[in-house]
Order: structure tokens, then C-alpha cells, then sequence
């Protein structure tokens, strides 16, 4: 499942992709993001750009592999955990530099 809009004349934007669980890992998610890069070009984007959460790093993986590069972080604290003396509450999908390689 892909679900793209047009961002801006130069710009698609991707909300979502999905591949159905028994067939992940066999490599239809890069090649439906290489069509869809392809796809896009076409229409006469420059960029084509989504959102993915920290704590994916399937996710991150294939798209890091296709090229793609952070442009915006966002950041969230768990208000729910206790900071430990010394050290603040854990942020919610903290990411480390090289946490997911
Ligand atoms: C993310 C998703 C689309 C990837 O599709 P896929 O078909 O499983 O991925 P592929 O088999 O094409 O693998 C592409 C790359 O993803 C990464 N990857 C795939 N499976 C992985 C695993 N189990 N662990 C770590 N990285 C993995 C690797 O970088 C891989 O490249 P490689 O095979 O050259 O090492 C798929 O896992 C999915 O639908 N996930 C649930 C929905 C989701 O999280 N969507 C993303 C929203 S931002």
C-alpha cells in the first residue's frame, strides 16, 4: 500500500507505504520505493519526502539505503517515567547517533 499526495508543483509527499507482513523482508518495499521515486520524477518532483518514527528502523534502514536524509527531528518527552537522580525522563523514541544502524 502506497498513499502519496502532491505537496507542491516540485514536491510529493508520502503519508504511507505498507507491505503486507508475510511478504516483508523479500524486497518489494525498495522496489515500490524505487517505482514510486520514478513515479514522482516524472511528474516533475525534485523531492519526494515522509515522515518515519525513531523506533522504526526497518523503515529507516531502507529509506537511509535509498538516499533519504533527516531534514526535520522531532522531539517528545515521556512524562510518565520518573527522571533517575543525575538524569532526565527518557524522551518517547529517543534515537541515538548510531543507535540504528
Ligand atoms: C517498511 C516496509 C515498507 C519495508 O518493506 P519490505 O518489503 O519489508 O523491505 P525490503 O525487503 O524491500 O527491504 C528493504 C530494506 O529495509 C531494511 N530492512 C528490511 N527488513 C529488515 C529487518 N528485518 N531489519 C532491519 N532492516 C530491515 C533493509 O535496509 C532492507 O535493505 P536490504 O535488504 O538491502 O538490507 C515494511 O517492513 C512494512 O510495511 N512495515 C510496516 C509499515 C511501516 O512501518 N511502514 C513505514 C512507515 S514510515
Amino acid at each position: 500500500m502506497l498513499w502519496i499526495a502532491r505537496r507542491s508543483p516540485s514536491a510529493h509527499f508520502v503519508y504511507d507505504v505498507a507491505i503486507e507482513q508475510a511478504l516483508r523482508g523479500h524486497g518489494y518495499g525498495r522496489a515500490a520505493m524505487n517505482a514510486l521515486a520514478a513515479w514522482s520524477r516524472e511528474r516533475g518532483s525534485k523531492v519526494l519526502a515522509l515522515n518515519v518514527f525513531g523506533q522504526n528502523r526497518v523503515a529507516r534502514n531502507l529509506y537511509r539505503s535509498l538516499g533519504y536524509r533527516v531534514v526535520v527531528e522531532e522531539m517528545a518527552l515521556d512524562l510518565t517515567t520518573r527522571p533517575r537522580h543525575g538524569d532526565g525522563p527518557r524522551a518517547v523514541g529517543e534515537v541515538r547517533p548510531g543507535a540504528n544502524e
